[in-house]
């Protein structure tokens, strides 16, 4: 039988030069057909952060679009309610944002206001780190609300672009690399 890593890689395929030539795209779409390869990424994503934090998390935050398909089933999962990272001028009522760079530009993402408190201690999950601009952007955010980022995680990482180093002292995890 393949181990539960196996099932997650298997959900991953490579396209070159999209959205431009000369990335590789890394399409997460036969992942989130195949249940079996779904459920193995919020399993593993879920036992890790059971071993590394045990009950200490208060809630999972899902980044804006891709993190959406991960978030709430990795929430479940561990007991947890998801709270929402937006690209901008999605959110109503008082919103909170930080800015970060896209290769032409860029971007925004919002948080509502009330979406935590103080001393809330969080779990950022995303599908991918590229550059880390998002994952860095989202913890700048929570950071504006005095939450506490415990860790970042996300099902793919492309290495060679050295986001987890944007990141700081926040730890990363990731469930497969990519050069
Ligand atoms: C992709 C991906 C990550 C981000 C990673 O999202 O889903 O969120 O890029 O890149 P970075 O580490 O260089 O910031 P994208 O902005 O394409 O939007 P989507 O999730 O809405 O598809
Ligand atoms: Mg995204």
């Amino acid at each position: 039988a393949d181990s539960e890593l196996q099932l997650v890689e298997r959900g991953i395929r490579t396209f070159p030069d999209f959205p431009v030539p000369g990335v590789l795209f890394r399409d997460i779409s036969p992942l989130l057909k195949d249940p079996d390869s779904f459920r193995a990424s919020i399993t593993l994503l879920a036992s890790h952060l059971k071993k590394t934090h045990g009950g200490k998390i208060d809630y999972i935050a899902g980044l804006d679009s891709r993190g959406f398909l991960f978030g709430p089933s990795l929430a479940q999962e561990l007991g947890l309610g998801c709270v929402l990272i937006r690209k901008r001028g999605k959110l109503p009522g008082p919103t909170l944002s930080a800015s970060y760079a896209l290769e032409y530009g860029k971007a925004e993402l919002e948080i509502q206001r009330d979406a935590l408190e103080p001393g809330q201690r969080v779990v950022i999950v995303d599908d991918l780190l590229a550059t880390g601009g998002t994952m860095q952007a989202a913890c700048e955010l929570l950071g504006q609300l005095r939450a506490e980022v415990l860790e970042c995680v996300s099902l793919v990482e492309l290495t060679s672009l050295k986001g987890r180093e944007k990141l700081g002292t926040v730890p990363f995890f990731s469930l497969l690399q990519y050069e």
